[in-house]
Parts: C-alpha cells; structure tokens; sequence
C-alpha cells in the first residue's frame, strides 16, 4: 500500500480506502463488517469513510464499535463523516451552522471518536449562503472536533466560491472533494475540476470505483439475486443498466472485459488500477460486500504497472472523451 498526500495537505491517506455506503448496518452483518475492516487495515488501508446518512446513521455506529473492540491508535486511521442528509425536519438536513454543529456532534457519538479527520458537506445547498457553511466548518475545525473540511458532488464553482470567501475573510478553505469516479463516469474529475488540482490544491477521495460493482463484469449477463443492485431501495441504480443508455454500459463493460483478459488481469483491478493512474486521486474508497471481495479488490495494488500509455489509450478508446 502506498500512501498520498491529500491534495496539497500534510494528510497521507492510503490508496486504497474503506468506506461503509450501502453495506454497514443495512446490507451486511455487524460480523461481516468487521471482517472487513480488519482486512483493509491489515493490508495497510489507513482511511475509513462513512456519513450521517449511510443506514441513518446506523454505519456509523457500526464502525464505532468495530474501531472500539480492534482498539487500533487513533493516530494510525483517519475516519470520516460527511452532513447534509440527517433526519427528515427542516434543520436536521443542509448545510446550516445549526444543523452542521449537530450532525458533527452525532457522527462524533456514534464513531465513539473526539475528532473527525475529515469532514465533508456532503452536497451543495442553495438554501444556506457558502460563507455559512465555510464559517461553521471553520469553526468546527477550531474546536477540535474537526481536522480537515471538503465537500462531495460540489461544482468547481461552488468550491472556488468557498475557497475564495475562506482566503477573503480568513477562514479554513475545503481541502478535498468527494466525487464519483470510474471509468463509466469520469468527465467532472477530468474535466470540470482540471484547474482546482494545481490553482486551490485539492485531493480527491474517489467513489463508486467499479460504479457500485458494474465494472467487476456481474451485471454483463443480468442483474444476480443477491447484489446491491436488486435491493429495492437502490432501484435508481438498477435504472441506470436499463434501455438504450444501460446497453450502452454494458457494452462499454464486455468491451474492457476483453481488454482486461487480454492483459492477464482481472476486470475489477483494471477498473482500479486505471483510477489509481490519476495523479489527481488521493484515495480510492473501496466498498465490499464480503471480505473475500475486498481481499481481492486490493490485490489490484499488484497490477497497478499493467496500466501503461498504449493501456491507457486502448481504454479511452472504449470508453471515449
Ligand atoms: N460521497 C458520496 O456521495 C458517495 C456516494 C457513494 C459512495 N461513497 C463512498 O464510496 C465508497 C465506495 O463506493 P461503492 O461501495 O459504490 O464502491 P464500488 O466499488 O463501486 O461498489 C462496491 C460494491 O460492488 C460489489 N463488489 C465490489 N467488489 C466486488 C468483487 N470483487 N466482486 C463482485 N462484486 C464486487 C459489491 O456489491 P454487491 O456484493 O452487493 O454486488 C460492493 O459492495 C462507499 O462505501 C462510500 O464510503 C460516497
């Protein structure tokens, strides 16, 4: 496991990281989960990702009790949170000092942490002004409770907007964004963000690596009974194989299938691989269902070198512009 800095931070997080959306809580056994994570860390994965919404915060408290039980050093893991989808009345969601305070404070309780390492907003919110939220963090940061603020699914817009206003008025400006990217999905880390790297310095923890498992090649031939995309509450996933544009994926999938196989590796590490080949990603967060998927998801660190120039081309010719 190699380890990077996240955006220009001083924070090394590991490549390959760890997150809980869909599976903590909900998906799998508190027992699965644990096998999990001990899996990760003994392979040297030192970032954990979780948020107040994941299982309604049942994810969180999950893996309170997971880092309670291993008892590991504090100081060896960086865990995280992210607000914006807390409960269902008007100040228990968004991006409000208010709900941005207490949210902090839950996902602090149900990790059984003093501090979150990083701390994200987990969408944009038009209905709080940016200077709001970047104050609270600010402020959350000065307590304590907080080391490092970023947003997830933001525009480049909106992070230069609160960038500017923390430089203007002496504030914490974001250090990192959280946004989905794999190879079905890659124009807003390629494209829109292409200045953000080098003008605010901003790290990426990426999500949905093998866009929720489509690109370990599973769906190629119909959806398996015990996937994440047949539970019913993840019917917008399974959406997104059906009709012209699903076909489409799915193509592009059989067609990196070939490629992989051509090569001598698996899909779902050529999937991962080619992320890690993004001088721009800190960290790839994983998701797992069973350790045995995880144990060989990270034995993708293996085949990093198979992704070379003429690799690299041959997949954007797959999958395009
Ligand atoms: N910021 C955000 O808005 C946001 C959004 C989504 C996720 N995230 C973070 O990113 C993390 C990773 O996202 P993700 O879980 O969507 O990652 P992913 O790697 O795209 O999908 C993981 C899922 O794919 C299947 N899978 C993984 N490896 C496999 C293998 N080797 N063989 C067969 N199936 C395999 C499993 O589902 P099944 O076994 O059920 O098929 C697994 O749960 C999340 O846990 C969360 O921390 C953040």
């Amino acid at each position: 496991m190699e380890y990077r800095r996240l955006g220009n931070s001083g924070l090394k997080v590991s490549e390959f990281s760890f997150g809980a959306w869909v599976t903590f809580g909900s998906q799998v056994e508190d027992k699965t989960a644990l096998e999990c994570m001990k899996a990760a860390y003994d392979a040297g994965v030192n970032f954990f990702d979780n948020a107040e919404v994941y299982a309604g915060g049942r994810a969180e408290t999950v893996m309170g009790n997971i880092f309670k039980k291993m008892g590991w050093d504090r100081t060896g893991y960086v865990v995280s949170s992210k607000v914006f989808w807390g409960g269902k009345l008007p100040n228990q969601k968004g991006l409000s000092r208010k709900h941005i305070m207490e949210a902090c404070d839950a996902a602090l309780k149900r990790l059984q942490v003093d501090y979150l390492d990083l701390y994200f907003c987990h969408r944009p919110d038009p209905e709080t002004p940016i200077e709001e939220t970047v104050r609270a963090m600010t402020d959350l940061i000065h307590q304590g409770k907080v080391l490092y603020w970023g947003t997830s699914e933001w525009s480049a817009e909106s992070i230069k907007d609160a960038y500017n206003i923390a430089r203007k008025y002496m504030l914490i400006p974001p250090t990192m964004e959280q946004p989905e990217y794999n190879l079905l999905h890659k124009d807003k880390v390629e494209t829109e963000f292409a200045s953000l790297y080098k003008e605010i310095g901003l790290g990426l923890t990426i999500w949905s690596p093998l866009a929720s498992g489509v690109l370990t090649g599973k769906y190629n031939n119909g959806i398996p009974k015990d996937s994440r995309l047949n539970q019913p509450s993840l019917s917008w996933l399974k959406d997104s194989l059906s009709g012209e544009e699903g076909e489409k994926r799915i193509n592009k999938v059989k067609r990196l299938g070939v490629l992989a196989s051509d090569i001598g590796i698996p899909l779902n590490h050529l999937a991962l691989a080619w992320c890690l080949s993004n001088e721009n990603v800190s960290s790839v967060i994983l998701g797992a269902s069973n350790a045995g998927q995880l144990k060989d998801n990270l034995k993708a660190l293996d085949n990093k070198k198979a992704i070379n120039n003429e690799i690299l081309q041959k997949i954007k010719e797959i999958i395009g512009n």
